[in-house]
């Protein structure tokens, strides 16, 4: 095979994943201390700087484990070397004292996909994480810490103590001291804000949350994550400063409405400054910034955020990062998520989509994705940026049109500069037409000097280089921007590529010949042995030869298509760290090329594809002669499962209204005191849930009481975040119900009582669901402990009740340690355990969901259904609901497939509508158990049913991704003593 070539793909002998073996060292000899060190230009590992290119990636909201490799080949594909991760302790110790961190919440598997995937990891263990999930971390029973949460409060900093000495063991074993892929540490998470009885930083607690680590054996460095930067806790602020100070930016905020919505004046060009300020001598570490978006309740939805966050916003925003000279960026997030199984935080819904460059589902056809991998990929060959400062910033120094701004950094080694370039008026949709004085060691240059100008075509942002070492050849200058280049043994290939249409010209330093070989002619000159060519961007690629160079130039959109997978090596830069000239190939496939290998003459890739695609190699080394490729050219289908029409079981799942049930098993509310400040409790005893464990999913309430006969209202309040929704009897008669809106975290409600007789006993019930508890952002006001349940009532004038409360069984002694402390509710299914596969439904009534049940309650449904989905595709699947025309009649859905709660869908609160559901906990062969309750809030005989519900399958892409085996699901066996 002659490279260069353009090979049909075909199949051929199976490809093995390409993996890196990281050779343990001896654990006598101690963890190295200097393998990750930094000065105040960037980060070196193993003595070579870099460039931290990293990206969020949650995998507590993928329950698959084995999806952890798949997406991080897709991140390790758009050129990043490092993924960031947060540990989440309410999902790990759900229990006081019992740290539990198995299966899928086991983040040595997360080490583990790493190392094969060839990428570092900076791990977030908090104890405070945000991250849009419930309580933003910290577990259900720190409601019932009295101190203040994240601060020096000793209750609070002993509570911790259990979770960071085993989450920080995990993690320092995983450190790369000690072979593994953890080369930093963030202490805390965006301890920024302060508020009520707390007025600034307490240094004494931040300090406390470093020791944690260090006490267990973290080597590695230890970053920050400022919220506001402001230099908190920044190198030299005393107790409580961190190794590398890091902040977070979200430009555009959350929310998706408005998607132009760039506001005038409100890029920020001050990073550079901000951060010579704070912190001159560490690199400049962005620990999170925006990549997505998170959308709450009824807001339009993901595909806006994608929309609002997408390669448009990568361009202009990001390269105003680099512009910044940022040596460590953590674009949040890379990929999306679920909040599956009650993990999120009541304002957000069940998707985590983010608009992110990788779907929820694992799709990655959006531009940003593509986008992003031109920018990472260039950053991978650019060593002069990893010590580049900012030199200057305007309008005037570089070009001739001041509605440009340009900033120029310079590496003083190399003498390598950039320019990174966009409209002063960032958000101006001008064409603007420009020409550009470079700094070169051969003098200052206005380029184009041949023909035309350079054109910065509406919102868009481009980096322009002088003195650009491209192997053993200078790159005086490129107008066009660089995606990679590559030196083999005998020849170099340089890739530059600009947007549609537009003026480039570049100039290599090079005595030599140039020949055209193929596409459209160029404007060229040679002279003082500097040739320069002009050309006009174009979707027939140019290729050029001058010397053992070959240059590559394309336009965007195919440039997109083409990936640059690192080949393994046994010495350093196993994560692809050795920057610069790592040894790689160039192959252009469309889809996604995930890793490659060579094995004797043959490369071997693992490639993905969702089209017919031409496969062609642009460059490998020369001892290459033939390609081989995991599958078969893709087909299209579209697959449907109608899930309506399978054969439901359903059972009633209020039995808590009729006469005869038993509550005798029930939690007495009983407590007199709580620690709970966050509310003034104004009932006989302290009813909040979480005092008596219950913390997640479904709550009820049973209040028994005698009747004086002069109750004709009963006043409740009812708590359980925004969207949350309850509905209230008086023995089985139905008094009313919260619908829920987007904001509303707890409301008061006034039922008229139908009447009662003086002398005897009735009892109400009440359901609620509970969405989560509040985030904890603010410092001092502890709004994570806003109490969830029944959190006020009267009755009548009065009149006492006695309460009971039950929420999932067991409370903190959670029933399920394989799905966790949050995925099962307090609904009396879920108390059995039937949401579990096999449920013992052999006797009880067919009726289907879309049938629904009449009048309020709750109602439970189960089904089975096989699948057999083809091996060698990445397919995703969905569980899809309709929703009813307007007005809805409301209802409220919770989703279990396989046992996992996989979705709250609400019929009056959108926008989400379609669950994707990860294969492994979907069995894409063999059976799936599907079970959903369905609540009624529609008074009278109302019929609610669902309007329809199917299991929807999207593109099927071939694939070459490891195998997903089954997650552990386990079965419905008998609970002796649930209620
Ligand atoms: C109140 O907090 C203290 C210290 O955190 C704890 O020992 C005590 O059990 C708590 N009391 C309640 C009612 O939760
Ligand atoms: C295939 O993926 C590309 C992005 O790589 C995308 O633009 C295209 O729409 C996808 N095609 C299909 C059929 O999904
Ligand atoms: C499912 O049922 C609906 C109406 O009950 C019917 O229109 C549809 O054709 C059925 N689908 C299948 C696959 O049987």
């Amino acid at each position: 095979m002659r490279l260069g070539t353009v090979l049909h793909f075909i199949a051929l002998a199976s490809a093995a994943l390409a993996s890196f073996t990281i050779s343990p060292r001896d654990p006598e000899s101690g963890p190295l201390q200097d393998v990750v060190t930094y000065d105040a230009d960037s980060f070196s590992i193993n003595g070579e700087r870099l460039f931290i290119f990293s990206g969020e990636y949650a995998p507590f909201r993928h329950p698959s484990p084995d999806t952890w490799l798949d997406d991080f080949q897709k991140i390790k594909a758009l050129g990043f070397n490092t993924v960031s991760f947060y540990v989440p302790w309410f999902l790990v110790e759900g229990k006081p004292g019992d740290f539990n961190a198995e299966g899928v919440f086991d983040i040595r598997s997360v080490f583990e996909a790493a190392t094969k995937a060839g990428l570092y990891l900076i791990a977030r263990p908090g104890p405070y994480i945000h991250t849009e999930t419930s309580g933003g971390g910290l577990p259900g029973w720190m409601q019932r810490v009295k101190g203040l949460l994240r601060t020096s409060a000793p209750d609070y900093l002993a509570a911790t103590n259990n979770y960071m000495s085993r989450v920080c063991e995990l993690i320092a074993e995983a450190q790369i001291t000690n072979g593994g892929p953890v080369i930093l540490v963030q202490a805390e998470n965006e301890y920024s804000e302060f508020d009520g009885e707390v007025t600034g930083p307490d240094g004494g607690y931040m300090q406390y949350v470093i020791d944690q680590p260090r006490a267990a054996g973290i080597v590695v460095p230890i970053t920050s994550n400022d919220a506001h930067n402001n230099g908190l806790n920044a190198p030299g602020t005393g107790a409580g400063e961190v190794d590398v100070y890091g902040y977070d930016q979200y430009p555009i905020g959350v929310g998706c409405w408005n998607l132009d919505d760039w506001v005038p004046g409100q890029l920020n060009d001050s990073y550079w400054a901000t951060h010579l300020r704070f912190s001159p001598n560490t690199p400049h570490l962005i620990a999170e910034f925006q990549a997505g978006t998170a959308s709450g309740w009824n807001d339009p939805g993901y595909s806006y955020c994608a929309q609002a966050n997408d390669e448009v916003f990568a361009r202009v925003i990001f390269k105003n990062l680099y512009a910044s000279a940022v040596k460590s960026l953590n674009l949040y997030s890379v990929a999306g998520g679920t909040n599956w199984g009650n993990l999120g935080y009541p304002d957000f819904y069940t998707s985590y989509d983010l608009g992110a460059m990788i779907a929820e589902d694992g799709t990655i056809t959006s531009e940003k994705y593509a986008e992003t991998k031109l920018q990472a990929q260039f950053f991978k060959v650019s060593p002069a940026y990893y010590s580049a400062r900012q030199v200057k910033a305007d309008t005037t120094s570089f070009t001739n049109n001041s509605a440009l701004r340009v900033t120029q950094l310079l590496d003083q080694d190399s003498e390598t500069s950039l320019y990174v370039i966009r409209h002063d008026a960032y958000e101006s949709r001008a064409v603007s037409q420009y020409h550009l004085e470079l700094h070169t060691s051969r003098g200052n240059i206005v380029v184009p000097s041949l023909d035309g100008s350079l054109t910065l075509n509406g919102p868009d942002s481009k980096i322009h280089v002088s003195d650009y070492q491209v192997g053993n050849k200078k790159l005086l200058y490129s107008t066009a921007e660089i995606l990679t280049w590559k030196k083999y043994d005998d020849k170099t290939v340089l890739i530059l590529y600009g947007g549609p249409g537009e003026t480039h010209e570049a100039a290599i330093i090079s005595k030599s010949k140039l020949r055209v070989i193929a596409g459209p002619n160029v404007l060229s000159r040679s002279s003082d042995g500097v040739f320069v060519f002009n050309w006009k961007t174009s979707t027939d690629r140019t290729v050029l030869q001058i010397g053992d160079l070959q240059v590559y130039l394309l336009d965007r959109n195919s440039a997109y298509q083409y990936f640059i997978p690192l080949l393994p090596t046994k010495s350093r830069g196993e994560y692809g760290s050795s920057e610069g000239n790592p040894e790689a190939v160039i192959v252009k496939a469309g889809y996604l090329v995930r890793s490659a290998r060579i094995s004797g003459s043959v490369l071997q890739l693992t490639a993905d594809f969702n089209a017919t695609t031409e496969v062609e190699v642009i460059g490998a080394p020369p001892r290459v002669k033939k390609l081989a490729i995991n599958g078969q050219a893709a087909r299209t289908t579209k697959t449907k499962a109608d899930v309506g029409n399978a054969t439901w079981k359903h059972h009633n799942a209020l039995p808590e209204i009729q006469p005869d049930y038993d509550d005798s098993k029930w939690t007495k509310v009983d407590r007199l005191e709580t620690n709970n400040t966050f509310v003034t409790v104004d009932t006989p005893t302290v009813l909040f849930a979480g005092e008596y464990g219950y913390h997640t999913g479904y709550l009820l309430y049973r209040g028994h009481f005698t009747a004086k006969g002069d109750e004709t209202k009963l006043n409740i309040t009812t708590s359980g975040g925004a969207a949350f929704g309850s509905s209230v009897w008086l023995n089985d008669t139905y008094l009313g119900s919260w619908h829920g809106d987007v904001w509303t975290r707890s409301r008061a409600v006034v039922y008229d009582l139908p009447s009662v007789e003086a002398g005897k006993s009735y009892v109400i019930t009440v359901l609620i669901d509970n969405n989560g508890y509040e985030m904890n952002f603010a410092v001092g006001v502890d709004s994570m402990k806003s109490p969830r349940g029944v959190t006020g009532f009267l009755l009548g004038n009065g009149t006492n009740i006695d309460w009971k409360v039950t929420g999932n069984f067991g409370g903190e002694d959670y029933q399920d340690p394989v799905r966790g402390p949050r995925n099962e509710g307090g609904s009396f299914p879920e108390r059995q355990g039937w949401h579990q596969p096999n449920p013992p439904s052999s006797d009880w009534e067919d009726r289907a969901p879309t049938t629904g049940l009449t009048g309020p309650g709750l109602s439970f449904f189960t089904t089975n259904i096989d699948l057999d989905l083809p091996r060698g595709w990445s397919i995703p699947v969905y569980v899809k609901f309709n929703r009813d025309t307007t007005p809805p009649l409301k209802y409220r859905v919770q989703l279990f497939v396989n046992g996992w709660q996989f979705g709250k869908f609400n019929s009056n609160l959108g926008p989400q509508t379609t669950f994707p559901i990860p294969e492994g906990i979907l069995n894409y062969r063999g059976k799936n158990a599907i079970a959903l309750t369905l609540w009624s809030l529609e008074g009278g005989n109302t019929r609610v049913a669902l309007d329809g519900i199917s299991l929807v399958a999207g593109t099927p892409v071939r694939t070459g991704k490891p195998e997903v085996r089954l997650v552990d699901s386990p079965g419905w066996t008998e609970r002796g003593n649930a209620y």
